[in-house]
């Protein structure tokens, strides 16, 4: 445990959701830089990363497939650990135009992978590379069972195949340079700075501003949601903690039906603006399923509850009442 410390880490899509919050986070750490390398796609905001005035915070406007922006990042911060969370990462963008989840997620992390291996060798000591992926690559479960680290990969839909294919290219590192990656893969997260195209900030910013609350089919879908500031302790917890060549799943326990968690948060909106409950609810719209949409994802966290020591802190119940505030007090 605690056998890793970066001192001059590269943060990926660090202008993105989780990248912004994990970059927070780093602030509380010893590390010494955070280069944060963003494209600022439609996804990313500079403002997400507002109030931090840190010195060793250093921000980069890039591309992670330009080879050549990548070498000279490298090379001028002398990195030697990465937390790659630069993706296209919305579902219904994949279904519409699959080729930048391509671009993005396989040929980037193919593109980050390549040059830490030119510029780190092989087998290199007092290095790391924290590649950052999701559940959606074990496809969908029914009714019962969880995801472990040794489920097989199934992805369903386009955004879901880029990300296994982003895996499977650093396990590919790992077993024929040895470069010493570690793979994380998390359910769904929910919390501040996320984008309202993803269905939490969407209902809230929605049910703030009294406009429909679209839930796909029947919202019988069901999600397992972990906050953010528990992702990124499980994260930091998998940099410095984790084992090469490991991959970690990350998860909450925490699941329900799409519909009922929009229930929920509806009720929340309308304790926040002091409106009668009922008021949000009644905004609830059924919209034709996404294709190809995957019944339930569940994920078993053993082994990182277990290896790594890490465990999630907050509640479903207390943390999403906060999000709410944050996101109606914010005016996002
Ligand atoms: N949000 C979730 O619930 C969740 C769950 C599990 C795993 N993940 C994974 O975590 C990572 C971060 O997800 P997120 O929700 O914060 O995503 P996000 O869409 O909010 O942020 C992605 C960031 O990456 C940047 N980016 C996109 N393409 C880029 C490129 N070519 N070069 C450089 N930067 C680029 C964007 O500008 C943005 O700042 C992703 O890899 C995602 O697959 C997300």
């Amino acid at each position: 445990m605690g056998t890793f410390e970066p001192t001059r880490l590269l943060v990926t899509g660090g202008a993105g959701f989780i990248g912004s919050n994990f970059v927070r986070r780093m602030l509380t750490t010893k590390v010494a830089r955070v280069v944060v390398l963003d494209a600022l796609t439609y996804a990313g905001d500079r403002k997400n990363l507002d109030g931090i005035s840190d010195p060793r915070v250093v921000f980069v406007q890039g591309d992670i497939c330009d080879r050549a922006v990548v070498e000279r990042v490298f090379t001028e911060h002398a990195i030697d650990a990465v937390a790659h969370l630069a993706a296209e990462s919305h579902v219904d963008r994949s279904i519409e135009a699959a080729g930048v989840f391509v671009q993005t997620n396989v040929t980037g992390t193919f593109t980050l992978l390549d040059v830490a291996l030119r510029t780190w060798g092989e087998h290199p000591t007092g290095r790391r590379f924290l590649h950052v992926s999701t559940d959606e690559v074990f496809g969908a479960l029914g009714d019962t069972g969880s995801f472990t680290e040794r489920s097989p990969y199934a992805p369903n839909s386009p955004y879901a195949a880029s990300k296994a294919g982003s895996d499977l290219l650093a396990r590919a590192y790992v077993k024929t340079y040895g470069l010493p990656v570690v793979v994380t893969n998390c359910c769904n997260n929910y919390g501040p700075y996320q984008l309202p195209e993803k269905l939490i900030p969407l209902v809230i910013t929605n049910a703030a501003k009294s406009l429909p609350l679209p839930v796909y089919g029947e919202g019988k879908q069901v999600r397992e949601w972990l906050h953010v500031a528990d992702h990124c302790a499980a994260l930091w917890a998998a940099l410095t903690a984790g084992t090469d060549g490991e991959s970690y799943n990350f998860g909450s326990g925490e699941e329900l039906p799409n519909l009922a968690l929009v229930e929920r948060i509806a009720d929340l909106v309308d304790d926040e603006l002091a409106r009668p409950r009922g008021t949000s609810r009644a905004l609830i719209t059924l919209v034709p399923d996404r294709k190809g949409h995957d019944f339930r994802y569940a994920i078993d966290s053993t082994k990182a509850r277990t290896t790594l020591g890490w465990t999630p802190t907050r509640t479903l119940d207390r943390a999403l009442a906060e999000t709410v505030r944050w996101y109606v007090r914010s005016g996002r």
